[in-house]
């Protein structure tokens, strides 16, 4: 929900754990990372458990769950998820579509294949307590669907306008996010997006009405390269309000 004017930052904390991946060692830790993105602002610390295990692990999931402050988790409707999440016990997870061969998240759900699964999915983790979104594309028929299936929350997939090759582009873009932006608002989801925004594009994203978060990762791990992660957290925070 967006309070005033105010547009909460979800810091997704996963490329921390690339780095740390590429040598199998202990540095950099997620988990300080995490404690870190917080000072400098982050509102929400987001992460996804991927089925190959290729950045976060189980550990650092369950660690990241116990700090203070609220833990998103994105992950594939899959029973070793699920199970995953239940004994984690994060506040908030994002369903997202996963193929072993994609380099990062390619759009939304396919909520018109997957409906029957996902339902009871959104079920078992709403009894514990846990708030549901769905990635979806911003469409109409997503956000319809989304509701229909019980979800609390939609996040908006933003790679189509990130990935506009011109103005024309870019604006006929951010007009399909608000218009299902006002659709999900009139359908009570709370609504969230994300993927693929940088410090160029997303002043505009930010400026949707009704948004009440925004969950960002890697311009903000490459960005902390060089002015380091609390300078690049708070470079973020604001110029998303
Ligand atoms: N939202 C979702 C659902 C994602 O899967 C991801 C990537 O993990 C993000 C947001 C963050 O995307 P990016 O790393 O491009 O900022």
């Amino acid at each position: 929900m967006r309070i005033g004017n105010h547009v909460k930052l979800g810091v997704n904390i996963d490329h921390i754990a690339t780095l740390r991946q590429a040598r199998r060692d202990i540095d950099p830790d997620p988990v300080a990372a995490a404690q870190v993105a917080r000072q400098a602002g982050a509102d929400m610390i987001v992460t996804h458990l991927r089925q190959d295990r290729r950045h976060i692990q189980d550990d650092d999931l369950i660690k990241l769950c116990k700090l203070k402050g609220d833990l998103h988790l994105e992950m594939a409707d899959t029973p070793e998820m699920v199970a995953i999440a239940l004994k984690a016990g994060p506040a908030s997870i994002c369903i997202v579509p996963e193929s072993p061969k994609e380099v990062t998240t390619e759009g939304g759900l396919n909520l018109v294949n997957g409906g029957k699964s996902l339902g009871k999915t959104i079920e078992k983790l709403k009894k514990a307590g846990i708030e549901v979104s769905l990635f979806i594309d911003p469409e109409a028929p997503s956000v319809r669907t989304s509701k229909a299936l019980g979800a609390d929350a939609v996040e908006l997939c933003t790679t189509a306008y990130c990935a506009a090759p011109n103005k024309a582009k870019s604006q006929a873009e951010l007009e399909r996010l608000e218009l299902a932006g006002y659709l999900a608002h009139e359908m009570n989801l709370t609504l969230h997006a994300g993927h693929g925004l940088d410090y160029h594009n997303v002043q505009a994203v930010a400026r949707i009405p009704h948004l009440g978060a925004l969950n960002i990762g890697f311009s903000i791990v490459a960005r902390s390269v060089f002015v380091g992660l609390k300078s690049a957290v708070s470079e973020m925070k604001q110029l998303i309000n």
